[in-house]
C-alpha cells in the first residue's frame, strides 16, 4: 500500500472510533442545523364534538389581561417555558389565549393560543411568515402554543380542549384550523393525529451557527393530498 493509501486507512480507522464521530457530529451540528415541522389542517365543520373526555373536569375561558398575569405569576413549570410563552403574549402581543381550568380546584391546567387573520401584521413582524402562508382570510386560524402543565399531562386534557376551540371557531366563522408542530414532538403529533389534524406540508428551518429561535431560512414542501 502506498503512502496515500496508508493515510486514508488511518483516517478511516480514526473515523470508526466513536469519540471522533461524536466530535464531527457536534461540529456539523454547530455549523448547520435543520429543524423539521409538520403543518397540519383541521376541517372545523366536519369535526365531531364530544368524542374525548379528560380524566379531570375542565372549564374553559378566553383569558383577559388579569387572567394572564395570574397565569404567569403562578407559573409552575420551568423558567424556559415561562419565557417562551411570556414572549408570545407580552412581547409579540398575541392576545387570544384560551385558559383551561380544573373545574374543582380552579387551577390552570392547559392553555393554547389562536392566531386569526387580524394577527397577520404581528406574524409578519415577529414570526417566520412561511409557516403561516395558509392564514389568508377570516375563515381560517392557527392553533398554536398548546401547553399542558407538566403535572397534568397525559390525562387527555389537550385532546378534550379541542372541543372548546372548535366551538369558538364555529361561532366566529372559522372553517379551517392550521397548526404547526415539531416533527419529532411525539406528544404533539399523537394529539394532532388523534383529533384529526391532517398533515398538509413539511417545513424545514435551516439554521447556521446556532442562530436564535426563529432565525434561519425556511423551506415549505406541500404534501400530496
Ligand atoms: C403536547 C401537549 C400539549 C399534550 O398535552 P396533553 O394534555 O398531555 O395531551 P393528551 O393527554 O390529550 O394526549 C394526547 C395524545 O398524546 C399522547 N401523549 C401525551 N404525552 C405523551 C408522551 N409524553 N409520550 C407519548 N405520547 C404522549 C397521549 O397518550 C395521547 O395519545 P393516545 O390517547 O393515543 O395515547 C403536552 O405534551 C405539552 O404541553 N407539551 C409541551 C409543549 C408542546 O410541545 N406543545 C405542542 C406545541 S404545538
Amino acid at each position: 500500500m502506498g503512502i496515500i493509501g496508508k493515510k486514508f486507512k488511518t483516517f478511516f480507522t480514526l473515523l470508526k472510533k466513536s469519540e471522533i464521530r461524536e466530535i464531527l457530529q457536534t461540529t456539523t451540528g454547530y455549523i448547520v442545523r435543520v429543524i423539521k415541522y409538520r403543518l397540519d389542517e383541521l376541517d372545523v365543520d366536519s369535526y365531531i364534538l364530544g368524542r374525548f373526555k379528560a380524566k379531570i373536569p375542565l372549564k374553559c375561558k378566553i383569558a383577559n389581561s388579569m387572567d394572564m398575569q395570574l397565569l404567569f405569576d403562578h407559573w409552575p413549570d420551568s423558567r424556559e417555558e415561562y419565557e417562551r410563552h411570556y414572549e408570545v403574549y407580552y412581547h409579540w402581543g398575541f392576545k387570544t389565549c384560551f385558559l383551561f381550568y380544573h373545574r374543582d380546584t380552579g387551577e390552570v391546567v392547559h392553555f393554547c393560543f389562536l392566531l386569526t387573520y387580524k394577527d397577520c401584521p404581528r406574524i409578519q413582524r415577529f414570526l417566520p411568515t412561511k409557516k403561516y402562508i395558509f392564514l389568508t382570510s377570516n375563515s381560517c386560524a392557527h392553533h398554536e402554543w398548546l401547553y399542558t402543565f407538566e403535572k397534568y399531562r397525559k390525562l387527555g386534557i389537550c385532546t378534550q380542549a379541542t372541543d372548546f376551540i372548535i366551538k369558538f371557531c364555529r361561532h366566529n366563522g372559522i372553517k379551517k384550523l392550521y397548526s404547526i408542530r415539531g416533527a419529532s414532538n411525539v406528544p404533539s403529533i399523537r394529539y394532532a393525529d388523534k383529533v384529526g389534524y391532517i398533515p398538509i406540508a413539511s417545513i424545514y428551518q435551516i439554521q447556521f451557527f446556532h442562530q436564535k429561535r426563529h432565525s434561519g431560512f425556511y423551506i415549505l414542501k406541500r404534501l400530496k393530498k
